[in-house]
């Protein structure tokens, strides 16, 4: 794993966004794997910028993310849908025929589950998958548990994951309960993972993920365990990592 300490977290959003860039450049025609929550809204911002800037296209990318909420539809504006709109989507040259979210409102979650990972596999898998890291460890939204679910499933939220994210929602009663999620197969079957780290908050469980046992009681220790993972991380994030072998500031 490359680990990449960043000053703040806009210099690692600015990171995590070339290691992006450098990927759509490479490979054109890529499938990215994305994420939402706060810590990659930088990282999204930073490449709107270069996109503005005619640095890079994404006409040829393909998406999907990695999971959506169960019951909330794409226009509900705490969905996922709507935020990869607001982020990204409705500001670069993404054609919209190449984004797929799971589907919230699916009649039936375990066929819209298994839908997406034939889709998934349709495009031949992810080329780079972007990641951000929950309080609790979970990537996705594969919360902690006795075993790594490796497809596409749906999940009940814990409550510290409910708790974390009430601040989008009017009430915590408004957070829905369930989502559904890309499993552990197709986000370590990725070619490349990036994982974007901000805040005191998840200092605990970062250190515990990169020193501690592999085991889906924090699920994000499995990345341990994929050859081609750079982890960029704010100072507060790194802040409980004693061994600092390997740590590269930039
Ligand atoms: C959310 C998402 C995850 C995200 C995590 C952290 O619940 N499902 O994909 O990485 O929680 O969110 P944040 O970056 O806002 O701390």
């Amino acid at each position: 794993m490359r680990i990449y300490e960043c000053a703040d977290y806009r210099a690692m959003s600015r990171q995590a966004a070339n290691v992006i860039s450098a990927q759509v450049i490479m490979k054109p025609d890529c499938v990215l794997g994305l994420a939402t929550g706060s810590s990659p809204v930088g990282t999204y911002e930073q490449l709107v910028e270069w996109y503005g800037k005619k640095d890079l296209s994404f006409a040829r990318v393909k998406s999907v993310n990695l999971d959506e909420y169960w019951g909330l539809s794409g226009t509900h504006p705490q969905s996922y849908r709507y935020f990869m709109q607001e982020h990204l989507f409705d500001h670069v040259d993404i054609l919209p025929e190449n984004t797929y979210v799971p589907n919230g409102l699916a009649e039936d979650a375990g066929a819209e589950c298994a839908r997406y990972d034939r889709l998934i596999e349709s495009l031949g898998g992810v080329d780079l998958q972007l990641l951000g890291m929950g309080r609790n460890g979970h990537i996705g939204f594969n919360e902690p548990g006795d075993c790594f679910e490796l497809g596409t499933h749906i999940i009940e939220l814990a409550p510290s994951t409910i708790d974390a994210n009430k601040r989008f929602f009017a009430s915590e009663d408004e957070v829905p309960r369930q989502a559904l999620t890309m499993g552990i197969r197709h986000i370590m079957q990725a070619k490349k993972i990036l994982l974007v780290v901000s805040g005191e908050d998840k200092a605990d469980a970062l250190a515990k993920a990169l020193t501690g046992p592999v085991t889906p009681k924090l699920p994000a220790s499995i990345l341990r365990l994929h050859p081609d993972v750079v982890l960029v991380a704010d100072k507060a994030a790194l802040s409980r990592l004693d061994n600092r072998e390997g740590v590269m500031t930039v």
